[in-house]
C-alpha cells in the first residue's frame, strides 16, 4: 500500500517490517533482555486515563511551542537512532528533509549512517537540529566531532546520552550479528566513509561524572547541554542543580535497549512531580519511549513534558516510504494529537495539565 494510506504506527511499523531486511529489521526491533521495558513503554500511556472537558470552543487548534529557545510546529521531535541508511538509502538526510517540511525538531545521532555535514545539507530556514554524543574512550575523537558540530549552525544544541555506559543485551542483534562499526561500513553513503569512521564510537567511556564530564564538556562547546537517559527523580535533581550547565533533560530508557525492567519515562515524570516538582522550572524536561499515538503525546504533556520524542516510528517511515514515510509518520501523530486536544478542549499545548488526566492507575503499577 502507499505510506499515504497508513493509518497508524502499527500499520507503519508492519510495512517496514516487510520492506527491510532481516539484519536492519532486528537492529530497529530489538531491546535490552526480555524487551520488558520496551512493553511498558507504551501501555504505561495506555494505563493514563483522558478526562475530556466539554462545551469549549476548539474551533482553533496550535500544536506550535518551543523547544530550548527554538520556534518548533509541533512538540514532537526525532530522538537521536543510529543507522537509519539501513532501512532506506535516504538516511538521516531523508528524516531531516520531512522534519524540515514540517517546521519539527531533530536529534541527530552520534552514530548516524552520514554525517552531521550531509545531514544538515538541505536544511530550511529556521530548522532546527540537536546533536547527541556518546562520549568515546578516546577522547580525541570526542573532541574533533564536537568542533564539527560546533561550526554547523544549524545545530542548536547538544545532547548527551548517559544510559548507555556499556550495551544492553540486545538478543536480536546477537542472533543476527549485528555489530555497529560493521553496518556503518556498508551502509555508509558514497565518499564519506572515512569521515564516518572517525564519528562512530570505537569505545564507550564508562566513566563519565557529573562535575568532571560536564566541565570538560563546558570547555568544548558553547552550546546548551541536554542529557539523555534520566530514569530516577534524584538524577532529575541533580540535573537541577548542574541548571548553570544542564539546560534539559530527557527522560528516556533508550526504547528499552539498555536497562530491562528499567520506568517508563511516565513513571519519572510521576516521581519528579511528587519528589522534585521544581526542577520542572529548572530545566527543559523532555521524555521519549514507546509514544505511538497522540494521546500519549499530549499525556506526556500533561505530566509536565515539554518536547516528546519517537525514536523507532520515523525509522519505520524511513523505511515504508524513504522521505514520504517520514512525513507520513508526522502528520498521523500530529492529526491525533491535534484532535486529542480538540476532544479534551484544549486550543494550546499551555493549557494542558494534570486536570486533563486520571493517573490512578498508573501509580498503583
Ligand atoms: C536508538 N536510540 C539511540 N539513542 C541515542 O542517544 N543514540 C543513538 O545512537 C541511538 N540509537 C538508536 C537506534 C535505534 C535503532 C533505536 C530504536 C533507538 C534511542 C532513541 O533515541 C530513543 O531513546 C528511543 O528509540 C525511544 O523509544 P521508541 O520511540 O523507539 O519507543
Amino acid at each position: 500500500p502507499p505510506v499515504q494510506n497508513l493509518l497508524n504506527m502499527d500499520e507503519i511499523e508492519e510495512l517496514a517490517t516487510k520492506k527491510v531486511s532481516k539484519k536492519a529489521w532486528a537492529y530497529y526491533y530489538s531491546a535490552a533482555d526480555d524487551k520488558i521495558t520496551k512493553r511498558f513503554n507504551t501501555e504505561a500511556f495506555r494505563s493514563i486515563l483522558l478526562r475530556p472537558r466539554v462545551f469549549i470552543d476548539c474551533t482553533e487548534c496550535s500544536l506550535e511551542t518551543n523547544l530550548l529557545g527554538n520556534q518548533v510546529s509541533m512538540p514532537i521531535y526525532v530522538s537521536p537512532a543510529a543507522q537509519a541508511r539501513l532501512g532506506h538509502p535516504s538516511g538521516e538526510a531523508g528524516i531531516a528533509e520531512a522534519c524540515g517540511s514540517f517546521g519539527a525538531l531533530q536529534i541527530i545521532s552520534n552514530s548516524a549512517s552520514m554525517t552531521p555535514e550531509q545531514i544538515v545539507a538541505n536544511a530550511v530556514p529556521g530548522q532546527t537540529f540537536g546533536w547527541q554524543l556518546y562520549v568515546q574512550d578516546d577522547r580525541a575523537k570526542s573532541e574533533k566531532m564536537i568542533a564539527r558540530v560546533n561550526k554547523l549552525s544549524a545545530i542548536k544544541f547538544l545532547v548527551l546520552t548517559l544510559d548507555t555506559p556499556v550495551m544492553g543485551k540486545r538478543e536480536d542483534d546477537q542472533r543476527s550479528g549485528n555489530v555497529i562499526d560493521e553496518i556503518t561500513e556498508i551502509e555508509a553513503p558514497p565518499g564519506s566513509k572515512e569521515a564516518l569512521e572517525k564519528q562512530v564510537f570505537a569505545g564507550m567511556d564508562p566513566s563519565l561524572t557529573w562535575t568532571k564530564t560536564l566541565a570538560w564538556l563546558e570547555k568544548h562547546t558553547t552550546l546548551p547541554i541536554v542529557l539523555k537517559g534520566i530514569q530516577t527523580h534524584e538524577d532529575a535533581y541533580i540535573a537541577g542543580l548542574h541548571r548553570s550547565r544542564v539546560k534539559g533533560i530527557i527522560l528516556s530508557n533508550h526504547g528499552g535497549r539498555s536497562l530491562d525492567t528499567s520506568p517508563p519515562a511516565v513513571h519519572t515524570l510521576l516521581e519528579m512531580r511528587k519528589y522534585c516538582p521544581e526542577v520542572f522550572d529548572k530545566v527543559e524536561v523532555w521524555i521519549d519511549g514507546g509514544v505511538r499515538r497522540g494521546t500519549d503525546v499530549v499525556k506526556a504533556l500533561c505530566l509536565g513534558a515539554k518536547g516528546v520524542g519517537i525514536g523507532r516510528p520515523p525509522l519505520w517511515g524511513l523505511a515504508a516510504g524513504g522521505v514520504d514515510g517520514v512525513k507520513r509518520t508526522l502528520q498521523i501523530l500530529a492529526d491525533e494529537t491535534k484532535t486529542c486536544m480538540r476532544l479534551l478542549g484544549v486550543q494550546r499545548l499551555d493549557q494542558l495539565g494534570m486536570q486533563h488526566i486520571n493517573t490512578r492507575i498508573l501509580e498503583q503499577q
